[in-house]
């Protein structure tokens, strides 16, 4: 969907307004035609927005919890919304290659084919928050993924501050509360040996999604708090709070804030990476975001990547029971 002009500006001057403006009004403040105000307040209606139209002109009654443009003043040119996609991650990756800015958001109120992290289908339906982030940072492909952990402490810092709710990370980059995945990360990297072109971050969030009871290790904003929230409020403190942090990119803050809202440091852990399965104790991590794991003989391990299995209590190597999996 693209942004309109007029229909950003109409309500613009509503909002600023808060009460009736005239179609005479507003047509002299927009530079146009009384009909095309009335049909552009018609397209809003469409959109969701309830306009109360009286002789006293138009008032805004209410706007819609869709994550529209309009609903983010000063980003509407950033974003492309989508009722509905396959996945938010293909058009940003098309829009990256084509050579869109830093800061481009692609969001969907739902997706068809949404992706999760190590080929997994993330479910999206309508109610929860999918976008993908478009950056284009100035740092070495080698840290790629501290950009993980700065989304994901922006994600937990947001809910903590908006909700009180304690919002906590699972490495690599699960946000949690009270132990169940409430918002999954996946980032894609274009870059060649040592200049990154873009790395695009997917944030799905379980916001308003409805979560079965038998699932124990998911769960949403609503299911946390007992009431619906609304997803344009937390998306605008989200976004604000990702450009917030982005200046700690390749600060020691950064993994200093990680690792005080991380539930997987000090945990025994099975990760299951690429070629390999660790066990150990995990113990820290590194510039990078690798986790390092101290194992049962001592020796320490890293891993970049993978999925990451809490183990209730230190088993050996070859034990799999006593897991707890999110
Ligand atoms: C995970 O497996 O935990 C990562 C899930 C990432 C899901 C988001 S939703 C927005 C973006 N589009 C996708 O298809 N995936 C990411």
């Amino acid at each position: 969907m693209k942004v309109n002009e007029t229909k950003k500006q109409i309500l613009k001057a509503l909002r600023e307004c808060g009460g009736y403006l005239s179609g005479e009004t507003l047509s002299n403040q927009l530079g146009t035609s009384r009909v095309s105000i009335w049909k552009h307040i018609r397209s809003l209606k469409e959109d969701g927005y309830v306009i109360e139209a009286s002789p006293r002109g138009y008032r805004l009654v209410s706007s819609p919890d869709l994550m529209l443009p309009y609903e983010f003043p000063g980003l509407e040119q950033r974003i492309h919304y989508f009722s509905e996609i396959g996945s938010t991650m293909d058009a940003a990756r098309e829009l990256a290659k084509r050579g869109t800015g830093e800061g481009t958001i692609v969001i969907s109120e739902a997706q068809t084919r949404g992706r999760g992290r190590l080929s997994r289908e993330w479910l999206s339906p309508e109610g929860g928050i999918y976008f993908t982030l478009v950056l284009r940072p100035k740092i070495s492909p080698a840290y790629a993924s501290r950009i993980n952990l700065m989304v994901s402490v922006a994600v937990a810092a947001t809910i903590r501050k908006l909700f009180r709710l304690k919002a906590e990370l699972k490495w690599p980059n699960d946000v949690l509360i009270e132990g169940r995945k409430v918002c999954g990360i996946l980032a894609e990297m274009d870059a060649e040996m040592d200049v990154v072109n873009f790395v695009n971050v997917g944030i799905g969030i379980n916001a308003n999604t409805s979560i079965p009871q038998f699932e124990k290790t998911v769960t949403s904003l609503k299911g946390a708090l007992g009431r619906e929230i609304s997803r344009k409020e937390f998306l605008s403190a989200l976004l604000m709070e990702i450009e917030r942090q982005q200046p700690l990119l390749m600060k020691a803050d950064l993994l200093e804030e990680w690792k005080k809202l991380s539930v997987t440091l000090n945990k025994h852990v099975r990760i299951v990476a690429p070629g390999e399965v660790i066990v150990g104790r995990a113990i820290d991590i590194d510039t990078t975001g690798a986790l390092i794991i101290k194992e049962r003989n001592g020796s320490l391990k890293k891993a970049m990547a993978g999925d990451c299995i809490h183990l209730r209590e230190e088993v050996p190597n070859t034990d799999i029971g006593a897991v707890s999996r999110q």
